[in-house]
């Protein structure tokens, strides 16, 4: 059966073309490579032992998304992580975003609501919520107004979604509110690739952990939070690959009760800034250079996910634990830049 992963060579989308091909799924991934590299293919390849079909193409372009189309009649379903996703980048080039990450989503959208019995999946985030009155954090609590162009993307992805959905009943669709990926393949052969200086924690840490950054800032000690950092929720990204394909199993099986479903992705539990250091501390038995610094503004305080709805509807669970997760974002980054672990005891 023939799925299409936009921004297949992407982070979490590689690691879900290969949980697809380990359930015998045929893929064609899309990707113009503006944030990764045809290599991710091979690695794809030698952990799957399969190579998937790869399409360069900007899903921008709207005549070269339907001329796809209509040369691949047989697909049955369209994941799409495809989207620009540094926020910081989002405020100063804020139309870059809208026309990538929404453009890419309306032609896809048209092509599907027109083909009949379609199935897409949508990569949302935790940050439709901002800083929720309760944690953890249900599908039910308020979408807030977006902190970033880039959450605005995210927010009105999912209601151009919902709208389309609405009048379109025969395309089938789910939102997936990723709360904070992290982590590599076991295989060490796929893993993360950030450009320039990383903006998310963990890589940061692990770079820190080799010697290409001096030392992590810590964004802020003074928070309400036991010890006075942020609390996120750490999702190992070989467990949110798995939850896609679960999700399109649901679709293709047609057990979603509506025609837009939007269900949470974390593992249900917060950890502080300083206990990922610790984590990082313990996998790799290096010290890590920080400093505890000002607050980072926009930072909220604290995000981590109620799971229920995904762990009872959707089947799944997250079974990686922060310290596996984070051994996994290790081994990936000593590996990419041929830094030789200390033996631990
Ligand atoms: P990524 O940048 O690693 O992957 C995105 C891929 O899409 C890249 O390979 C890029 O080359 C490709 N791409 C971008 N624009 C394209 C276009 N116009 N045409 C074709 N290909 C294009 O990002 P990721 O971390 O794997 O994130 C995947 C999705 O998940 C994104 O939609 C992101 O917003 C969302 N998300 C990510 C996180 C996170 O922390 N990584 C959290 C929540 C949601
Ligand atoms: C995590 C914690 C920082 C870097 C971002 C996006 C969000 C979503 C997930 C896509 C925070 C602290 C970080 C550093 C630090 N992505 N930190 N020093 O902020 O939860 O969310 O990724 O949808 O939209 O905003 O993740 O990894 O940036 O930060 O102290 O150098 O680590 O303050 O508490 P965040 P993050």
């Amino acid at each position: 059966m023939k799925i299409v992963v936009t921004g297949g060579l992407g982070f979490i989308g590689s690691h879900t073309v290969v949980e697809l091909q380990n359930q015998g799924f045929d893929v064609v991934i899309i990707d113009n490579l503006c944030n990764s590299s045809e290599d991710v293919l091979d690695g794809i390849q030698r952990i799957t032992s399969k190579k998937a079909t790869f399409k360069n193409l900007d899903l921008r372009n709207k005549a070269d998304v339907t001329s796809f189309f209509q040369k691949h009649t047989d697909i049955k379903g369209v994941i799409h992580f495809a989207a620009y996703k540094a926020v910081g980048e989002s405020v100063t080039k804020p139309l870059d975003y809208y026309e990538n990450n929404l453009h890419s989503l309306v032609y896809l959208l048209q092509h599907l609501s027109n083909a009949g019995n379609s199935n897409f999946i949508f990569s949302s985030s935790c940050t439709v919520y901002g800083q929720a009155d309760v944690v953890p954090i249900t599908e039910d609590a308020p979408v807030v107004p977006a902190e970033s162009p880039y959450g605005n993307t995210k927010q009105v992805g999912e209601e151009i979604i919902k709208d389309v959905c609405h009048v379109h009943t025969d395309l089938n669709a789910i939102a997936l509110r990723y709360f904070n990926p992290m982590g590599a393949h076991p295989s060490t052969e796929i893993g993360e690739l950030p450009l320039g200086v990383p903006q998310n924690l963990v890589p940061f840490i692990t770079q820190t952990g080799v010697g290409l950054r001096e030392q992590l800032s810590v964004f802020g000690g003074d928070y309400d939070t036991p010890d006075g950092t942020c609390i996120r929720d750490y999702i190992h990204v070989q467990d949110l690959a798995k939850a896609h394909v679960i999700a399109l199993q649901r679709l293709l099986e047609k057990k979603n009760i509506a025609n837009f479903e939007v269900f949470n992705l974390g593992t249900g539990t917060g950890s502080s800034v300083l206990e990922v250091i610790q984590s990082y501390e313990r996998v790799s038995g290096n010290k890590l250079n920080y400093k505890i610094v000002d607050r980072r503004p926009g930072d909220i305080t604290m995000a981590y996910a109620d799971t229920a709805k995904a762990n009872n509807i959707l089947g799944w669970k997250a079974e990686t634990s922060l310290d596996d997760a984070m051994k996994t974002a290790w081994d990936w980054e000593c590996k990419i830049r041929n830094y030789k672990q200390p033996v631990l005891s």
